[in-house]
């Protein structure tokens, strides 16, 4: 479960004025002859996309500035969860995160929008977003609370998964749902009448084990790779949200590099980025394909009557989130469009 005691003490932490970051920062610069450690923890198996990505990053760096810098990549929770490394990203534990959108929704509300049930179709509405000046300026939003962000990287659309089918809303009422830390994410599991749970990514697969909880929500890649799967009955492909990254970096860090490291990683980091999301949806299908032909869980396809009323129970949820997440952004939104 959560650790509120460690939430809250990161929570107090994020708010530190970036003087103050600054400080904290530990952009003590390493000696001439030793290369600048950037170390990326994350929580997702090495073969999804963010997987992919964090290794693809370290190889590159390895190539082609490897006398300089080395980025040591912890995959799978194996260093911290996703909260601590909030935490340990603003006091220079860490260097490079890269931790779900939904996960920042504390320190801006603005990114409430990438978690709106039914507002993206799919990758493409998202990166027409993304791309787009306001999904641009949402990536400096966090600068100033210690979080500068690079880039941009997908996983892709989310699942439901459960002891039964998913048809309507209404087939989730009474059921534990783990979800992200993200409110509006809780919004919409009250709006099925089901019982949200805020949970860490690492202990997902034994709360389904145990039945500590039904159901959760998560891509293919991450479903497969979790084994999550393998303790739910069905899957229902609702396609209902997105799961994506935010590729950041402690901001005094990486102003505090030197231009022949800063600006040769960033070029690393563009072309990474591409590819992750070149390549998001086909490591998700494929991992779909692997979870059908493990057999034990059925897919359940949603019929376009269906869809339409996940989409007006989720209507509520909008209109709780639109105000905070400003008509500026949503206007951008495939629901501006
Ligand atoms: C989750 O907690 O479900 C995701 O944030 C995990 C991830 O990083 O894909």
């Amino acid at each position: 479960m959560v650790n509120f005691l460690r939430v809250k003490r990161c929570l107090s932490s994020l708010i530190l004025p970036l003087s103050l970051t600054l400080l904290l920062s530990g952009c003590t610069p390493p000696a001439d002859d030793e290369p600048i450690v950037i170390k990326f923890p994350h929580v997702t198996a090495p073969g999804t996309p963010k997987g992919q990505g964090a290794e693809n990053l370290r190889k590159l760096v390895a190539e082609r500035l490897g006398e300089k810098v080395v980025i040591e990549v912890y995959p799978s929770s194996q260093l911290m969860s996703d909260d601590d490394s909030l935490e340990a990203l603003a006091f220079g534990e860490v260097q490079m995160i890269a931790v779900s959108l939904s996960k920042f929704d504390r320190l801006t509300r603005k990114f409430m929008v990438f978690d709106l049930p039914f507002l993206f179709d799919d990758l493409t509405a998202v990166e027409k977003f993304q791309g787009s000046e306001a999904g641009n300026t949402l990536l400096a939003e966090l600068t100033e609370k210690g979080f500068l962000g690079l880039a941009y990287w997908h996983n892709g659309m989310k699942h439901f998964g459960g002891p039964a089918p998913l048809r309507q809303p209404s087939d989730g009422a009474g059921l534990k749902f783990r979800i992200m830390e993200s409110d509006v994410l809780q919004a919409q599991i009250l709006a099925m009448d089901g019982n949200p749970q805020k949970m860490a990514f690492g202990e997902v697969y034994q709360a389904l084990q145990t039945g500590a909880i039904d159901a959760q929500e998560n891509t293919w890649s991450n479903l497969y790779s979790q084994k999550f799967f393998e303790v739910q009955d069905f899957i229902t492909e609702s396609n209902h949200g997105y799961l994506g990254y935010l590729l950041a970096v402690n901001p005094a860090f990486w102003s505090g590099l030197p231009a022949d490291v800063r600006e040769p990683l960033e070029q690393i980091i563009a072309e990474v980025s591409a590819q992750v999301n070149a390549s998001a949806q086909s490591l998700n299908q494929a991992a779909r394909e692997k979870i059908l032909a493990a057999g034990g869980t059925e897919i359940v396809q949603l019929k376009e009557a269906e869809r339409a009323s996940w989409r007006q129970a989720m209507t509520p949820v909008w209109e709780e989130f639109a105000d905070e997440i400003g008509a500026d952004i949503l206007s951008t939104t495939a629901a501006g469009n």
